[in-house]
């Protein structure tokens, strides 16, 4: 965000934050013929309709839900299998021109921008579920395919894929970015839910990352390339096939909320839960920022201290004393007694406000843009972490109420600003740094699940040292000697 506008200098007038640049922003100076002679080569393989040289969906591919500056491809191709990939691919290498594939948008570190121009595969054509094997929990999905579509497919079956990083993003888009959200706690990220990878190198090489077409649940053959690609955010390959764990529908699922009288009688209750050995679903941290946003957004009438939002899976017999120990432990932290829900509607309502926290933030101040950041800390430091970035707040003026997945370390600050103020946009972009750096000092990481796309390629830096930044280097040159894969991110 705000970091790659500094170190580029450019003025920080409204403009740059949020909105396009011009729509017929030429093309960069070196790629200005190769482009056009390219484009009827990206017709012969996709024909008409997968190749777009408009403006509108240029633009519509060149941002994402962030507050990044909008930075369009040259191209943008619309291919409907891996050959058409892997020959598109071909044909951008020989020209030497940047790839950016693209999935659904949905990512906040401004991953998909075109830096230096050049060819937005957009994936969304290739959408098809393969190779559903229910006995063994895996399914194999094309990159188009989302998360609730993968889940509707799976209705009937009684099995399902439960990470949920809000959005209804594209799984592969999902493995790019290593995303995660509410439901790691008990399932894990994306690093532990992917098997497989196909993935259409720089050259347009077909990688199957596991070997084509394997898929055991454990394997000791040699280096895990599989979890080199997951986080890779599009910078070594394009990602055309991934296969996934499933898991059962759980036979029973209960919500509750409780309130506490401090932060850390939240996050102690979270920890003894977890040592408790509860298999708990979700618990969601939200400060009193927070509960008051979502207080007003949602005319509820929650007690506006820190409140844990929980979320209990089960067999039926088991949730009972699941429920009990944890509403033990809440209670010897001081927590208020559980609001409970058992059956969909209910739970529904009852964990509305923490679905609703991202538009219940925006209308703390309306016509204001929201930027979430995203950091984590070893459980234990969290406290001590959210107090200290509720008082750099509160010192600084700047509205940031807390979500956090507690469970995980992880917690976010949805910062609603006024982009058209740019002291207020530099408040804001010292204060992100600053979080970030307290989360390093504290043994965390910059970034827990949004990834580091573009602002926080110097902290990635801080956050592992030089020598491993010349590992990644020398990963990625290998992979992709001429810098071609979404070029400008990460490193
Ligand atoms: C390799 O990495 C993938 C993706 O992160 C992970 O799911 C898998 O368990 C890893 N395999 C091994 C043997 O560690
Ligand atoms: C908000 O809730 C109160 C009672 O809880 C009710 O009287 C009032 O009409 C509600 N307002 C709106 C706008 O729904
Ligand atoms: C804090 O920021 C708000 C706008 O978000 C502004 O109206 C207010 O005057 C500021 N307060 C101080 C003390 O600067």
């Amino acid at each position: 965000l705000l970091f790659n506008l500094r170190h580029k200098r450019i003025p920080m007038k409204p403009t740059n934050l949020v909105v396009c640049q011009h729509a017929h922003t030429p093309y960069s100076f070196t790629y200005a013929g190769v482009v056009e002679r390219v484009v009827s080569a990206f017709r012969s393989v996709s024909g008409d309709e997968g190749v777009s040289v408009g403006s509108a969906v240029r633009e519509q591919h060149g941002r994402d839900e962030s507050v990044h500056r909008c930075q369009p491809p040259d191209v943008v191709v619309f291919p409907r299998s891996v050959e058409e990939v892997s020959a598109l691919a071909k044909i951008c290498h020989h020209h030497q021109l940047p790839m950016i594939p693209f999935g659904t948008g949905t990512g906040l570190e401004g991953g998909v921008g075109a830096l230096k121009g050049g060819v937005c595969f957009s994936l969304r054509k290739m959408d098809q579920v393969l190779d559903l094997h229910l006995e063994d929990f895996d399914v194999t999905v094309e990159p188009g395919v989302t998360r609730k579509g993968l889940n509707s497919y799976l209705r009937d079956t009684g099995l399902w894929f439960p990470v949920d990083p809000g959005a209804d993003a594209s799984l592969c888009g999902m493995a790019a970015t290593s995303a995660s959200g509410t439901n790691a706690v008990r399932y894990g990220t994306m690093r532990v839910n992917v098997l497989n990878l196909e993935v259409v190198l720089a050259d347009g090489t077909v990688l199957h990352t596991a070997g084509k077409g394997r898929r055991p649940r454990k394997t000791s053959a040699g280096y895990n390339l599989t979890n080199l690609f997951v986080g890779s955010e599009g910078t070594l390959g394009i990602i055309t096939k991934a296969t996934l764990r499933l898991f059962g529908i759980p036979e029973s699922m209960v919500s509750a909320v409780c309130s506490f009288p401090s932060v850390q009688s939240a996050v102690d209750s979270t920890v003894q839960i977890l040592q408790a050995g509860v298999p708990i679903a979700r618990i969601e941290f939200l400060d009193d920022v927070m509960i008051n946003a979502c207080n007003r957004f949602n005319n509820l009438s929650y007690a506006v201290t820190p409140t844990l939002f929980l979320e209990f899976h089960g067999s039926s017999k088991g949730m009972e004393e699941q429920v009990s120990i944890t509403e033990e432990i809440t209670r010897d932290n001081g927590g208020s007694d559980f609001a409970w829900a058992e059956d969909e509607e209910t739970r529904g309502r009852l964990w509305k406000a923490r679905h609703d926290a991202w538009y219940a933030a925006l209308a703390l101040r309306p016509g204001c843009k929201a930027y979430s950041t995203d950091v984590c800390v070893p459980i234990s430091r969290l406290p001590q972490i959210i107090v200290e970035t509720k008082e750099d707040l509160i010192r600084n003026n700047i509205t940031g109420p807390i979500a956090g997945h507690v469970g995980d370390g992880n917690f976010h600050c949805l910062i609603v600003l006024d982009p058209s103020d740019p002291d207020e946009v530099q408040r804001v972009h010292s204060f992100t740094e600053r979080l970030a750096r307290r989360a390093l000092a504290m043994d965390g990481t910059c970034t827990g699940e949004h990834g580091i796309g573009l602002g926080k390629r110097a902290l990635l830096r801080e956050e592992v040292g030089p020598l491993a930044i010349e590992v990644m280097q020398g990963l990625k040159a290998t992979l992709d000697p001429k810098n071609l894969m979404n070029p400008g991110k990460v490193l």
